[in-house]
This record gives structure tokens, C-alpha cells and sequence, in this order.
């Protein structure tokens, strides 16, 4: 019997599903693999407007899920010997229908299931991941492996094209910028983690997975990003708790604080973050040897509480 893979996802402009297709595309005839878009009952824009885009953070950083719809019975009585579970991040998290989906009772199909984690995204998923490898834990999931495929323009020419993708809806190049998001050979060449995946599952051992997928180049990390993302994330902690005391998704009442919260990350992002940059470098130097361990740690796939 061939085995049975379920491939679970939600996506907003479908980059997250041509990656997951990628990824099982030479392993499809060898098994039978189900995709499962799970979805919001309230669904988010897209393209965003600016203003719902920033008012989406607090309770993404939060972490305060929302309904989801309901996962099919087939799916739900169906045994799979592998769930691959693609996601991407928004604020430094799990994206918030990802969160909502790992905090419902529809994320009880993963339980006792190895599982494979394909993240698509920008260039900062280190916090999202250790999020997500907490609620993998706690429906009692194993993660097995996982895969991360970003956008490996330089910062300020990813964050321009994500902002003209996000608000304009435009993945294609124009004028000097490039396309947007992941670059569409890479998500061709992500095809070469299919055989690993199905070899560790037909021997039912996936002890080295990881570490075979590594090899393939599965996670590529600079060691500035753990940086950045201690950073980041501490921001965005204080912001998500300055704008909830006024109230919840969408409240005109917070309507103020998130605007200001909106024009502090765009000054951070395009004036402070190049000069901070020069700050980051001098700390990459002087702290490189437990960077490096960092880098070792976040390219794994164990959990340890507390690394960001
Ligand atoms: C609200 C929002 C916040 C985002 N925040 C991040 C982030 O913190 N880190 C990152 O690498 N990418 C971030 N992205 C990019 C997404 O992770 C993702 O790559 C992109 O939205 C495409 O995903 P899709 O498959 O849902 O269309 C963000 C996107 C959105 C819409």
C-alpha cells in the first residue's frame, strides 16, 4: 500500500501552495497525498489594505486565534502516516490563520503524526518556527524535518516588492524591482526534498531526516537574523499589548495607536534599521561563537524554550 501523506496549508496569493506542489512533485505517484486548505470562517484581505495590514499584528503577535472552518469528516477519519504542514509568518509569527488552525480542535489530525514543516516566506521565520514546534508539542505531534524557503533579495528590496505584493497585489517585476516573494526557481528546485521525505517514511525512520535535508540545503541562515528577530520581536510584543488595551480586531477606538504603530515600523524599517545594522555587525563579531551555536540550533529541529 502506497503511503498516505497529508499536505496541509493555508495561503493568500497561492505562493504557499506552488511550494508545497514543488516539494511532493517527484514523490506523487509513489503516494497518495491529500491537500488540505484549511481556511478562516472571517476571511483577511488580499490584496491589504495598509490600515487592516498593521491591525492584523496584535493579535498575530498575541497569538489569539480565531474561528476556522471546518476540516472534512473524510480527512479528519482518514490515518495519514505523514502531515506535511506548510505556513508562512506574519509579525515575526505564525501567520494568525495558522495559529488559529494549531490552537482548534481540527489540529487534533496531527496527533501521534510525524510531521514536516515547509515555511514560505520573506527572511524572518526563527520566532514563527519555535512557535510553531510549541503547538506541534502540544497536539502531540513529532517534527521530523523542516524546509524554508525565503526571498533572498537583499532586506530593503525584499520588504519594497512584499509591500507592492501585499497592497497591490503584484507578485511580477516593475521599474527596477524585482518580482516578489520566493524566486520561482527556487520554489521549482524545492522538488529534491521529495525523495528524502518518502525514503525516511517508507523506512519509517526519520531520526536523520533533517539532517539528509540539510545537506540538500533545506534552511540557509546568516547569523544576523537571530539578531534581528530578538529585536524585532521584543517591539512587536510591546505594540501588540499598547494597542489591544483599546481594544480588539478592527476597533475604531485603536484606530490611532495603530496608525502611529504603522509609521514607527515603516521609520524603523527604512531609516533606523540601516544604521542599526552597523550596530549588529559589531555585536555579530563580538558574540560570533554563540551566534553560531544559534544558527546550529534554529537549523534543527529540537526545542528548547526560551532561544529568542
Ligand atoms: C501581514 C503579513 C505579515 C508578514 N510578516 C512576515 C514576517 O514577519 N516574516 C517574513 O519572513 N515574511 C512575512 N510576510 C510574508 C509571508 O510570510 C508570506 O511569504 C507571504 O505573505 C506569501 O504567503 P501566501 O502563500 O499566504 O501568499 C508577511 C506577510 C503578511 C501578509
Amino acid at each position: 500500500m502506497k503511503p498516505r501523506i497529508l499536505v496541509l496549508y493555508y495561503t493568500q496569493s497561492g505562493q504557499l501552495r506552488d511550494i508545497l506542489n514543488s516539494v511532493v512533485h517527484d514523490i506523487k505517484h509513489e503516494a497518495e497525498i491529500d491537500f488540505v486548505n484549511y481556511e478562516p470562517v472571517k476571511p483577511f484581505p488580499f490584496p491589504w489594505t495598509a490600515y487592516t495590514f498593521f491591525d492584523a499584528m496584535p493579535e498575530t503577535v498575541e497569538r489569539i486565534p480565531s474561528e476556522i472552518k471546518p476540516l472534512p469528516d473524510q480527512v479528519m477519519n482518514k490515518n495519514y502516516d505523514l502531515v506535511i504542514f506548510g505556513y508562512q509568518p506574519w509579525f515575526l509569527n505564525p501567520a494568525q490563520p495558522v495559529t488559529s488552525f494549531l490552537k482548534s480542535k481540527w489540529a487534533s489530525i496531527l496527533k501521534d503524526k510525524p510531521v514536516v514543516t515547509v515555511v514560505g516566506c520573506r527572511n524572518m521565520w526563527l520566532h514563527g518556527q519555535e512557535k510553531v514546534k510549541e503547538d506541534l508539542q502540544q497536539a502531540g505531534a513529532k517534527l521530523v524535518g523542516n524546509i524554508v524557503l525565503t526571498d533572498t533579495y537583499p532586506n530593503l528590496v525584499s520588504l519594497l516588492t512584499v509591500i507592492r505584493w501585499a497592497f497591490k497585489g503584484q507578485k511580477e517585476a516593475s521599474g527596477l524591482l524585482p518580482a516578489a516573494g520566493v524566486q520561482d526557481q527556487d520554489i521549482s528546485e524545492s522538488k529534491r526534498f521529495g525523495h528524502p521525505i518518502l525514503t525516511h517514511l517508507q523506512q519509517n525512520r526519520f531520526d536523520s531526516l533533517q539532517s539528509d535535508l540539510l545537506q540538500k540545503g533545506a534552511v540557509n541562515l546568516k547569523p544576523g537574523l537571530v539578531l534581528l528577530e530578538q529585536r524585532g520581536i521584543k517591539n512587536f510584543r510591546y505594540w501588540a499589548k499598547f494597542i489591544r488595551e483599546k481594544g480588539g480586531p478592527l476597533d475604531p477606538n485603536r484606530k490611532a495607536r495603530v496608525k502611529l504603530f504603522q509609521r514607527l515600523l515603516m521609520l524603523g524599517i527604512f531609516v533606523l534599521s540601516p544604521l542599526s545594522s552597523l550596530t549588529a555587525s559589531v555585536k555579530l563579531q563580538l558574540k560570533k561563537k554563540s551566534l553560531m551555536r544559534d544558527v546550529d540550533y534554529f537549523k534543527g529541529i529540537e526545542y528548547e524554550k526560551g532561544r529568542i
